[in-house]
């Protein structure tokens, strides 16, 4: 079924709870109507979203949303030890979870409590607590606007990487409209704690299941993240800069300068590069907790930035954006760039 809505006002879309509004809003409940809904976009300018949960929408968007309603789930025994689970990409993730961690199934229950529907988070490889979803994913069904047929992107195919995907190549953008993604699950215990001290949150030699990972879990964020009932956001603002052993050295040194040697800054190799952590960058500038007009860094966790009054414009957002970008560049010679995508008035984006 397609619904289709003009001049709609999209602030229960977009998890910064921004006013704007959109041209036309389509809402889709199958994979077949995608060639009758692209018949309708025609020539307009679209964009396709799951929960805006990781956008910003930076005024009214003049052109055409859409949205997958699509909500099935189906799930087969693929051999004694792993299910596969094909779900619709409208079905939001965190459901999901829950799901499968009640049945048992092992692979996505440290990503339990991410916002965000299951067709955005393929094309933004989420992750959390040690976990991308694109360790799970068999494969990823789409729509090619282009060919006008439905493909079946096996994860190989689908060239993933820290929050990034072939979905987001600047080339390819638009061009596929993921209908539904499918996770090789396991019924053998695989918990992954690796990350932080997620561990210690366990006695030695527990017997573990999904469940108590993913109450785990949801608890951690619940004590670091801003619930998006009480405070409109996107989870992380920024991401984690990713630089060369050059960068990373010159970066010690400053750290060095800066501090004195004591301070080891958090740091992780990812082969050759290091990943550094942009909320210790943006908390040792002092703007953890900062408000900026409607707009605020959060004050456990300065890496999100939140719609603290509930009326923050956009530009409150950017301009605090701004100003975080400029202090860590100053002092540290590092440059952060958001996670979140930034959606202009304009057909620009
Ligand atoms: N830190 C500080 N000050 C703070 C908070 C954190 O210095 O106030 C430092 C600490 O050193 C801490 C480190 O930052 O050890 C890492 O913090 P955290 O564990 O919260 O992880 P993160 O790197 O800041 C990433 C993801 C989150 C994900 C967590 C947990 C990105 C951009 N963000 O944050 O994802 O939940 O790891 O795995 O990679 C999201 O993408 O929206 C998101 C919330």
């Amino acid at each position: 079924m397609i619904t289709t809505l003009s001049d709609f006002n999209i602030r229960h879309l977009n998890t910064f709870r921004m006013n704007v509004s959109v041209g036309k809003l389509i809402e889709y409940t199958s994979a077949t109507d995608l060639p009758a809904v692209f018949l309708e976009v025609g020539d307009a300018p679209y964009l396709s979203i799951g929960a805006g949960s990781n956008l910003l929408f930076l005024g009214d968007y003049p052109g055409v949303l859409l949205h997958s309603g699509i909500l099935d789930i189906e799930m087969v025994n693929e051999s004694d030890s792993t299910v596969l689970v094909r779900a619709g990409s409208g079905i939001e993730m965190d459901k999901l979870i829950e799901q499968t961690c009640q049945g048992g199934l092992w692979g996505l229950e440290n990503l339990s409590g991410i916002p965000g529907e299951v067709g955005a988070s393929a094309v933004q490889n989420v992750g959390a607590y040690g976990v991308e979803v694109k360790d799970v994913i068999k494969e990823v069904e789409c729509y090619d606007t282009l060919e006008k047929r439905f493909v079946v992107m096996p994860v190989s195919e689908c060239h993933y990487g820290y929050r990034t995907s072939v979905f987001k190549r600047p080339d390819l953008k638009n061009r596929y409209v993921i209908t539904h993604v499918t996770y090789r699950l396991s019924r053998f215990p695989c918990p992954v704690l690796t990350y932080g001290n997620l561990k210690s949150r366990f006695a030695i030699g527990e017997t573990l299941t999904p469940e108590m990972i993913r109450n785990t879990i949801r608890s951690i964020r619940d004590e670091k993240l801003p619930s998006v009932e009480l405070f409109g956001s996107a989870g992380s603002f920024f991401k984690n800069p990713v630089v060369s052993q050059t960068d990373y050295d010159s970066f010690v040194n400053r750290i060095a300068d800066i501090f004195g040697q004591e301070i080891v800054p958090p740091a992780y190799k990812v082969n050759d590069r290091y990943k550094l952590s942009a909320a210790w960058l943006i908390d040792q500038t002092g703007l953890k907790g900062l408000s900026h007009k409607g707009a605020a860094t959060w004050h456990t966790q300065p890496l999100v930035i939140i719609n603290k009054s509930g009326k923050a414009s956009p530009s409150d957002i950017l301009e605090l954006e701004t100003i975080i970008i400029r202090k860590v560049q100053d002092l540290f010679g590092i440059t952060l760039s958001p996670e979140v995508e930034h959606i202009y008035p304009t057909f620009q984006s």
